[in-house]
């Protein structure tokens, strides 16, 4: 029995890498889904919509930096589709990173990092909390790493930026807790995403076997891997959890 019936989740960035993974898993457990991304969402939208029917999926332009984006977003889900119970802030910087050293680390390229990954899931809880307050229930799911625990030579941008969405987790389940809306954090560690891969192939060359070695389950993290817990987080089994950051990384990091 699917247990996202009748339920209705945003995915940012769904449209390509570990974020069509989601939307994917979200779409097989029921909800329908609407994908935002800077990237054409057409070919996300289309796989769950063979599957799944025509009104499954709604794929829309996005700039999770951007208010004014994400408030049009928004506001065009709820009318499309309704209701919104389930956000999934997956959107960032991620991929196209490469590690600089911090003496050479541009002040604008710190300032975009900080605007998508740090702006961009507080920006989509602006606008997602109203509809959540409204139904008295709601799923946070904020996509942090294992890197901003850790610490990594070079990533001082993105670690900084993904520390703040672990920060964004803490803040905000406290303050929407009296409204049933529960926020959480995923920190997935080093991750095969299609993206990364495609975009980083000497960095990850690099790092992935020691990564691998690091874990209790030495092998790759795949997006798959991620999916289960997304799930858990957006259904009703987790209820009473929020605040909460859930390392999802084979064990490399302790808790
Ligand atoms: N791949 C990994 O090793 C890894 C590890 C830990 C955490 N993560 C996190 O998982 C998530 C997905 O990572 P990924 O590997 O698929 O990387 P990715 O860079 O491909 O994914 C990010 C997605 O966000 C979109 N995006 C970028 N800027 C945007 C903006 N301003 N507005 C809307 N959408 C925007 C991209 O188009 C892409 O679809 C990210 O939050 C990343 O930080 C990834």
């Amino acid at each position: 029995m699917p247990q996202l019936n009748g339920k209705v989740a945003i995915v940012t960035g769904g449209a390509q890498g570990i974020g069509r993974h989601y939307a994917r898993g979200l779409a097989g457990e029921g909800a329908r889904i609407a994908i935002g991304d800077v990237v054409d969402c057409a070919p996300a939208v289309q796989e769950i919509a063979e599957k799944h029917g025509a009104n499954s999926c709604l794929g829309l332009k996005l700039d999770v930096s951007d208010e004014a984006s994400v408030r049009s977003f928004v506001a065009q889900v709820a009318e499309q589709f309704g209701r919104i119970d389930i956000l999934v802030n997956n959107a960032a910087l991620c991929a196209a990173l490469r590690p600089v050293p911090t003496a050479e680390l541009d002040v604008e390229l710190w300032d975009r990092v900080m605007a998508v990954n740090a702006r961009g899931p507080f920006l989509m809880a602006k606008h997602v909390v109203p509809h959540m307050k409204a139904q008295g229930y709601g799923k946070i799911i904020n996509i942090s790493t294992g890197m901003a625990m850790r610490g990594v030579p070079g990533m001082l941008h993105y670690a900084t930026s993904k520390g703040a969405v672990l920060s964004i987790t803490r803040c905000l389940s406290r303050e929407v807790g009296q409204w049933g809306i529960c926020v959480n954090t995923i920190a997935p560690g080093l991750t095969v995403s299609e993206t990364v891969m495609a975009q980083q192939p000497e960095f990850m060359e690099m790092v992935r076997i020691p990564t691998n070695k690091s874990r209790s389950i030495q092998r790759d993290e795949r997006p798959e891997d991620l999916v289960g817990t997304v799930i858990y987080l957006a259904s009703p089994a987790s209820d009473f959890v929020t605040g909460q950051t859930i390392l999802v990384d084979g064990g490399s990091l302790n808790n």
